[in-house]
């Protein structure tokens, strides 16, 4: 797969994700007693295959629960896969690794105010990963500069200062700092902006890129938006019941899409104003990862079934029987769609 879609960063791939399996266990929920309490399954994430470039800004989409932050916490090392494989700049990481990785790739949550220790200065909330890091140098240089690189000054302004005295933005600009503190090479940013006031939303997404043309920082932005998607990716990955359904260059992806589902989903965006979280966008059951239907996940769902163009195909059977792969339909533009 090619890494960049429109010549931004230099190809070469620093993140890999192949194949990769994360399931959670658990029990049924009502009535499971008298069943006998079945345990069961859910397979969050079923088989992804990702890549992001140096200095690329990929955006992971697709509605809630289709397990966007169970992919990034396992990238993290945050959740042990099942199976597949994590490769960082050509290797796979591995255990041992794990602290170098955890000080270049660094991750910002979606929830600034959880994401601070309420009773920690500013400064200490930056300072925190230099210490753990052991970074050499001044800290409070360090912290100076972090804090002026995620748009905050003068920055000594903030360093007394405690979460709760700053604005929901600044919020997550201490978090962009604590991870900028550490000259990470790649951020992973699980929905950054989504629990922010609209107005402030545009500002944080341009830190981001700014960071990416100052720093060359790598990019996986995890939304259930794909406006913001269309706003700062370079590529877009769309995820459906825990699988890459398609993936391209942003442009391409956001007007010329190739699955029945990402269609579905850009059809929603504007009267939903690209915000896909808690509304089910399609007829039939609401995915569930503790039942994934066999074949084509999506085809219960499909327009294209329902409308019976599958059947004109002749693709009924391979729908329900076979889990179609990604394939190049147009230059580094992948769908996994028997139909496409
Ligand atoms: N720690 C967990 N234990 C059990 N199930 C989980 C856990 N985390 C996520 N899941 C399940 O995995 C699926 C994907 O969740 P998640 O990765 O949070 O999706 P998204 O971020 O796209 O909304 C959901 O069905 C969710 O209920
Ligand atoms: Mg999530």
């Amino acid at each position: 797969m090619s890494a960049t879609g429109d010549g931004r960063g230099d190809g070469a791939p620093v993140l890999e994700v192949r194949d990769l399996h994360v399931s959670f266990s658990g029990r049924q929920g009502l009535g499971a007693g008298l069943l006998g309490r079945s345990a069961t399954t859910a397979r969050a994430v079923d088989g992804v295959d990702l890549e992001v470039a140096r200095g690329e800004i990929v955006a992971l989409a697709g509605e809630s629960g289709c397990g966007k932050t169970t992919l990034a916490r396992a990238i993290m090392g945050l959740v042990k896969p099942a199976s597949g494989e994590i490769r960082y700049a050509g290797r796979p990481l591995r255990h041992r690794d794990l602290r170098e990785f955890r000080r270049k790739v660094q991750m910002v949550f979606q929830d600034p105010t959880g994401a601070l220790n309420p009773r920690q200065t500013i400064y200490e909330s930056v300072a925190e990963g230099l210490r753990i890091h052991k970074v050499p140098g001044e800290e409070d240089v360090l912290v100076s500069k972090a804090l002026a690189d995620a748009g905050l000054r003068p920055p000594e302004r903030f360093f007394l200062l405690y979460p709760h005295e700053v604005s929901g933005g600044q919020r997550q600009r201490v978090v962009i700092a604590g991870a900028l503190a550490l000259e990470p090479e790649m951020i992973v940013a699980d929905e950054p902006v989504s629990n922010l006031d609209a107005s402030v939303r545009g500002e944080i997404l341009a830190l981001l890129l700014k960071l990416r043309d100052r720093f060359g920082l790598s990019l996986l932005i995890v939304t259930h938006d794909l406006g913001l998607a269309w706003t700062v990716a370079d590529r877009v990955a769309v995820m459906y019941l825990g699988r890459i359904v398609e993936v391209g260059p942003a442009e391409d992806v956001l007007t010329r899409p190739l699955h029945p589902y990402t269609k579905a989903l850009l059809q929603v965006v504007p009267e939903a104003g690209g915000d896909l979280s808690g509304r089910s966008i399609l007829a039939g059951e609401p995915p569930d990862p503790t039942r994934i239907p066999p074949g084509c996940r999506f085809h219960p769902r499909c327009p294209e079934v329902q409308s019976g163009r599958a059947a004109e195909l002749g693709m009924e059977e391979r729908n329900r029987t076979e889990v179609p792969l990604l394939r190049e339909i147009r230059p580094a533009h992948f769908v996994a769609c028997h139909l496409a």
